[in-house]
């Protein structure tokens, strides 16, 4: 798609689409309204009324301009109370616009970004037109290599982004068009990701995930280690290898190194850990047909370290970063793990499964001690673990595990100005008791009653206790979403590769002005 600003006069932009966004406070629908309006012989207002359209958050109406202006049809949209308006709100309109013109047929348009009377530092303008970039590239996202039959329908191709000269007091241009030029690459990671998921698991195996990995980093110029069974068995990673023994599916260890020649080589290593299950069958502790069916989406968080990686690289941010992701599938076999195996992890722990569909945390359990090998100065994992997560969060929200103060306040930050929903979880230090076995050294399954939490402290036993920067986020929730809506499309989401971007580029430049 081809993005761009300008400060014309909104009646002359000629585009298929022209959209424009109110407030629901605001009488007079502000002043872009009112010029359309105008032209339009009040018109639009009318037509705003008899659809009973009040600019509440997310409400549209389509009108034919028929004549009265240079662009064919208008979209007022609604953005809610002024006071809310955030680089979010932007974001969810420009989906939204790019989502009506497929619909609509619409191949160009062009929106007005409310920016008029906002408290506006520079830095916001910039969020904005970031989010802008974002949206608009999310909301024309389809999923259509299967699909024999419909013809792909109109994309849009062409979009203005307009507002007027005085908006912008003190931004310059070449700022806001890194903006949109950093919108479109973020953007153009979350649908790789979201690719991902939407692939069917008999064609995404482990090993098509590797290949795919290795297409992605010679592209984008990241480094990169695929490890097989044998590597997996010479790091002696016995929880990865035993999720792995019921399918005839081989695992695979993808490691994505970005490490960009301006940073040296002792620089702090931010690692992303990615749980990458092509497939969850539950193995013999086998999941019914309604749980199973959406488990195509439990290498989400593989997806959103895969996605983040490549963003990182195409930024060129300015940071030491790798991602490693376990490609494994679950399946229920004459070789496959049973309830009561003991296995033996990476890290030397013993570790008795009770439970063949609690394999998510032994497979991150042996990447963790894998990623602690490269000594580094943080660590997140992303990961569709827990189905508990789920009924505590509900489908919009991730679970943020994080026992470092500090480093919770740092994540915050960075998903709330990404957009992505997020609640930081307690990680309760009594229920450790319930990962005892009375075999090995832990088990792979606590109570049935928070059982994010007993998750999440599984994990810290192998992340912990040398590393305080060590961050849990379960996207079991937002991995898919069940309807279209603004930029987000039913099915994979991409969730994860906004927060983890927006994560490293501000440790980027937080390391930056403190030396
Ligand atoms: N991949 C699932 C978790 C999940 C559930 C992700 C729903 C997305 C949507 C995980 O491997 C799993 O099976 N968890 C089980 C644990 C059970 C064995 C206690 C669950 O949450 O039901
Ligand atoms: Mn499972
Ligand atoms: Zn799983």
């Amino acid at each position: 798609m081809k993005l761009t600003l300008f400060t014309d006069d909104l009646r002359e932009v000629p585009a298929d689409l022209l959209a424009v966004g109110v407030f629901s406070d605001e009488p007079d629908r502000g002043l872009a309204f009112s010029h359309l309006n105008a032209a339009l012989d009040g018109v639009l207002e009318q037509a705003c009324r008899d659809e009973r359209f009040r600019g509440e958050a997310g409400q549209s109406v389509l009108f034919n301009a028929a004549g009265g202006l240079a662009a064919r049809r208008v979209l007022v949209y609604g953005f809610g109370e002024r006071r809310l308006y955030d680089p979010e709100s932007a974001r969810r309109f420009a989906g939204t616009v790019s989502r009506t013109c497929r619909t609509a047929g619409a191949a160009s348009a062009a929106l007005v970004l409310t920016i008029r009377d906002v408290p506006a530092p520079a830095e916001r303008i910039v969020d904005l037109v970031q989010a802008l970039a974002e949206g608009s590239e999310l909301g024309s996202y389809a999923f259509l290599p299967y699909r024999t039959k419909d013809a792909e329908p109109t994309r849009l191709k062409d979009l203005r982004v307009c507002f007027a000269a005085e908006d912008v007091q003190g931004v310059k241009g070449a700022m806001l068009r890194d903006a949109l030029a950093r919108g479109q690459v973020v953007a153009s990671a979350v649908a790789g990701a979201r690719d991902l998921v939407n692939e069917p698991p008999n064609t995404l195996t482990p090993t098509a995930f590797a290949e795919a990995a290795k297409k992605m980093a010679k592209t984008a110029g990241l480094g990169l280690r695929i490890l097989g069974p044998r590597d997996l068995e010479r790091q002696r990673m016995g929880l990865m290898l035993g999720v792995a023994k019921g399918s005839e599916e081989e695992p695979r260890l993808i490691h994505l190194i970005h490490e960009p020649e301006s940073v040296g080589k002792k620089a702090p290593l931010l690692t992303l850990v990615g749980k990458g299950l092509t497939f969850d069958s539950g193995g013999l502790s086998l999941k019914d047909t309604e749980n199973m069916l959406p488990m195509k989406s439990d290498m989400g968080g593989a997806a959103a370290v895969f996605g983040a990686m490549k963003a990182l690289a195409d930024l060129k941010v300015p940071c030491r970063v790798h991602g490693i992701i376990g490609a494994v599938e679950n399946m229920p076999d004459g070789r496959a793990i049973r309830p009561s195996d003991v296995l033996r992890s990476r890290k030397g722990l013993t570790v008795e499964v009770v439970n063949t569909d609690a394999e998510g945390r032994l497979v991150l359990a042996d990447l963790i001690s894998y990623a602690l090998d490269l000594k580094p100065t943080e660590l997140i994992d992303v990961a569709t673990l827990t189905g508990a997560c789920m009924v505590a969060l509900g489908r919009s929200m991730a679970g943020a595990f994080v026992d470092d103060d500090e480093m919770a306040r740092d994540l915050e930050a960075a998903w709330l100005r990404s957009g992505e929903r997020f609640w930081r979880m307690p990680i309760d230090g009594e229920m450790r008791e319930e990962l005892k076995s009375d075999v090995a050294d832990l088990k792979n399954l606590g109570e049935r009653f928070g059982g994010a939490i007993s998750a999440a402290l599984f994990l810290r036993e192998f992340a912990g206790p040398d590393l305080a920067r060590f961050a849990h986020l379960d996207i079991a929730g937002p991995v898919m979403a069940n309807r279209d809506q603004g930029y987000v499309s039913k099915g994979g989401t991409g969730f994860g590769v906004r927060t983890l971007v927006e994560y490293a580029r501000r440790r980027s430049t937080l390391s930056s002005t403190r030396e």
